[in-house]
């Protein structure tokens, strides 16, 4: 679905040459440290940013290519769980799992209502659809953002860091309900994540980027076998000896002037265990050192979505 994919924000280059495909019903897990460009992926591959170069496919349309009613219908196959879950606080929760549906599609109210309450029986929300976001628990918002994405049936479901800020057993949770989605629907899954628990309940295919590029690429345990350094440490919860956290915290010191320049950083680049799910010939890779720092995340999505529910992170569900 993604070939040769590279973006940049202004002239700072995020992801360098990525491909990747998802197959038809497949749990993809994207991992890659903080700021590796796990969010910039999806929001290229969904068509929130344009990429620099490279193609992208969805659901078989080609987003570079595509009209404006083309892309609205592409659109209208997919689900996207934002990085926070971008409920807007001001609707209740029926309001919002409605709002896809009143955009897309001209139904009768009582139709719109009955969808809702599908949606949110899904999620186990019956009870709460009548509430606003900042009423809900860190697990309900959640819940309420995964029938908001699943209102139109999508195809693929695209979620970012959906159990960020969940504790563990409701994390597990929604893993669970994840899982449970995607095989009452059939649906294609796009997660990114980096908790380790989640990756080993619910993929079935890991794709790891590191400085921009694709580090390792196949199935959990393909990816686990291989001998990249960065892929070991995260497997392996190891801080990595010049890795790309302990290097960008020198470069974020160097951005703001207070940092000798550091060495070139080189590990020595591999894609790791056989890419069986590779039909394009990805090659080793060098790794060049770019432009990286690791910003707080909680200034990374700009998105005035994502912006409008900060403060529901850490909020947790008994
Ligand atoms: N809208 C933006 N404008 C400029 N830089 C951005 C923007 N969004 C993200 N970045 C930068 O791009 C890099 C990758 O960000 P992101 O894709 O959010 O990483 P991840 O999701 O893997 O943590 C980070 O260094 C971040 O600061
Ligand atoms: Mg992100």
């Amino acid at each position: 679905m993604v070939g040769g994919l590279t973006a940049k924000y202004g002239d700072r280059t995020i992801l360098d040459g990525i491909d990747l495909t998802v197959r038809a019903g497949e749990v993809r897990v994207i991992l890659g440290g903080s700021g590796s460009g796990k969010s910039t992926l999806l929001k290229n591959i969904i068509g929130l940013v344009r990429p620099a170069e490279g193609v992208v496919e969805l659901l078989g349309v080609d987003l570079r290519t595509a009209d404006e009613p083309q892309r609205e219908a592409v659109m209208g196959r997919i689900g996207v769980l934002f990085q926070g879950g971008a409920l807007l606080n001001s609707l209740t929760v029926e309001d919002n799992v409605a709002l896809p549906i009143r955009e897309k599609l001209a139904l009768p109210e009582p139709v719109v209502r009955e969808m809702v309450a599908m949606k949110l029986a899904l999620v186990d929300l019956s009870h709460a659809g009548h509430l606003f976001p900042p009423e809900l628990s860190g697990g309900m918002k959640k819940r309420a953002a995964l029938a908001r994405a699943m209102a139109l049936d999508p195809e693929i479901l695209f979620c970012d860091e959906p159990s960020a800020g969940l504790d563990p057993v409701t994390s597990a949770a929604l893993d669970a309900l994840l899982l449970s989605l995607k095989k009452r629907f059939g649906m294609s899954l796009v997660v990114v994540t980096h908790e380790l628990a989640s990756i080993e309940a619910i993929a079935d295919k890991v794709t790891m980027l590191g400085r921009g590029r694709l580090i390792a690429d196949g199935s959990l345990a393909e990816v686990k076998a291989s001998g990249h350094p960065a892929v070991r440490a995260f497997f392996n919860r190891e801080p990595e000896s010049g890795s790309a956290r302990t290097q960008s915290v020198f470069e974020a010191l160097q951005e703001k002037g207070a940092a000798a320049p550091v060495g070139d950083g080189r590990l020595g680049d591999r894609s790791g265990g056989d890419r069986s799910g590779g039909d394009r010939n990805r090659g080793d890779r060098d790794r060049s050192d770019r432009d990286r720092s690791d910003r707080d995340r909680s200034d990374r999505d700009r998105s005035d979505r994502d912006r409008s529910d900060r403060d529901q992170r850490g909020g947790d569900e008994s």
